[in-house]
């Protein structure tokens, strides 16, 4: 038996869900999209008429399945709900499937997200991962639209507000419609890996947001303190204070959960040891170009030139997992690839929880974490699927892009669709 590493990563990096998804919407497309007849007519008016019918038909198949398809989660949290032993049908038909906190209104989203990427329209191109991407992203958010519950909105920094090593600028497109989340008494918080125990460079890269919420005289002193930073996935917490500190850490009786009481400094090091041992490794056997940086909750694989392939990334971040995985630690850890690769103490799920915790207990169906890193094998953001809803963004462009929706769709309470 030959198992590429190709193989190997594509199989591990997939999402199982969309994949089935995207099997469902594979029979309207090659049974009625593809083959139309109307290329047979020549009068040209008389066939785009046809191409036109052909195109509603299309859309009709489409929505059916998605209408279907929200229907089998209906199901699946009706059985979370209850705790019934049996497996959900969603859980036969995708066993890697987990929680869903809210219904998703999947054919109201397929039916917007089709008027800008045209799915039903193509004739060549299937529906993609992207496209299905887009209309679980386009539900979730009619969802906290038409719920008007959304309480907390966590953001992923880098790839996610803004590029690569980045902050937010005084004229990034971003801020102002996090100051709008802000205005409606939503809390903001940036759940990122970066972790500076000082904040002195969190001050530097979101000098643009704290300008923005020092200037305003539209939010209230409580809805500017609902902005909030959690560093190194969930090590450190930050919040807006005014004054000239504008940011203040949070002391950590004040926010730990409890099981975190238990992670000894000992018990960090042993397990960033072991990941930095694996690293200097890879450094070496392979040559690579780069250096280890090491913190006091993470330890990272920086490359020393512009950058290293995908391959090489994901091939340094499997081995760290698969070593780290081997022994056992008494506090968790994630190892995930951006530019670089990273080890670090706890995860953006505990992160997320940590905050919910600390803001009086906000659920999981009040929560919405927006984040660029989703694939089960290196993505960071992957975790805070179980402690809340997501959005699944490709970068900074399309977190504007969805935010503006949702504010759109807010202001008409989500029913305008
Ligand atoms: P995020 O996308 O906001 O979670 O940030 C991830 C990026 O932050 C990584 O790819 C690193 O470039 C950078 N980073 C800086 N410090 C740390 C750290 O302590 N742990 C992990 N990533 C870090
Ligand atoms: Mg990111």
């Amino acid at each position: 038996m030959s198992v590429s590493s190709t193989r190997f990563r594509t199989s591990v990096r997939r999402d199982e869900f969309i994949e089935w998804i995207k099997s469902l919407l594979l029979t309207p497309f090659v049974l009625h999209a593809h083959l139309q007849p109307a290329g047979d007519i020549d009068e040209p008016r008389a066939r785009r008429y046809q191409r036109s019918l052909a195109i509603a038909d299309a859309r009709r198949r489409y929505a059916t399945i998605w209408f279907d398809i929200e229907a089998v989660i209906s199901d699946h949290r009706r059985h979370r709900r209850q705790r019934l032993q049996t497996p959900s049908k969603l859980q036969i038909l995708v066993p890697t499937v987990g929680d869903f906190f809210t219904d998703l209104p999947l054919r109201d989203a397929f039916l917007l997200v089709d008027q800008y990427r045209f799915i039903s329209a193509r004739r060549f191109v299937s529906p993609s991962f992207n496209d299905i991407r887009h209309v679980l992203a386009v539900a979730q958010l009619l969802a906290h639209a038409r719920s008007g519950g959304l309480k907390l909105a966590t953001f992923d920094g880098d790839v996610t507000l803004y590029d690569h090593g980045q902050g937010i600028d005084p004229d990034s497109l971003v801020l102002p419609l996090l100051m709008e989340l802000l205005k409606r008494n939503v809390v903001v918080c940036i759940l990122t890996a970066a972790g500076y125990p000082d904040g002195v460079r969190y001050r530097e890269r979101y000098h643009g947001m704290l300008a923005a919420l020092r200037q305003s005289n539209v939010l209230t002193d409580v809805q500017k303190r609902n902005f909030c930073i959690m560093g190194a996935e969930c090590n450190y917490l930050f919040r807006y204070c005014g004054g000239p500190s504008e940011i203040e850490r949070i002391p950590e009786s004040e926010w730990h959960l409890p099981e975190m009481r238990k992670w000894t400094e000992d018990e960090c090091t042993r397990m960033l040891d072991v990941a930095q041992q694996v690293m200097e490794e890879c450094i070496v056997l392979m040559k690579l170009p780069a250096e280890i940086i090491r913190k006091q909750r993470s330890v990272g694989m920086v490359p020393t030139v512009e950058r290293l392939s995908r391959e090489t990334l994901e091939e340094v971040v499997m081995a760290c997992q698969r070593q780290l995985a081997s022994q056992s630690f008494d506090v968790p850890w994630c190892a995930f690839n951006d530019c670089d690769v990273w080890a670090d103490v706890g995860d953006k799920a505990i992160g997320a929880r940590c905050l919910q915790n600390y803001l009086g207990g906000i659920p999981p169906e009040a929560t919405i974490h927006v984040g660029d890193q989703f694939s089960a094998a290196a993505g960071n953001d992957f975790r805070t699927r179980t402690v809340g809803t997501t959005l699944w963004v490709t970068g900074p462009s399309e977190t504007v892009e969805w935010l503006r929706l949702f504010s759109d769709m807010d202001e008409n309470t989500g029913k305008k669709l």
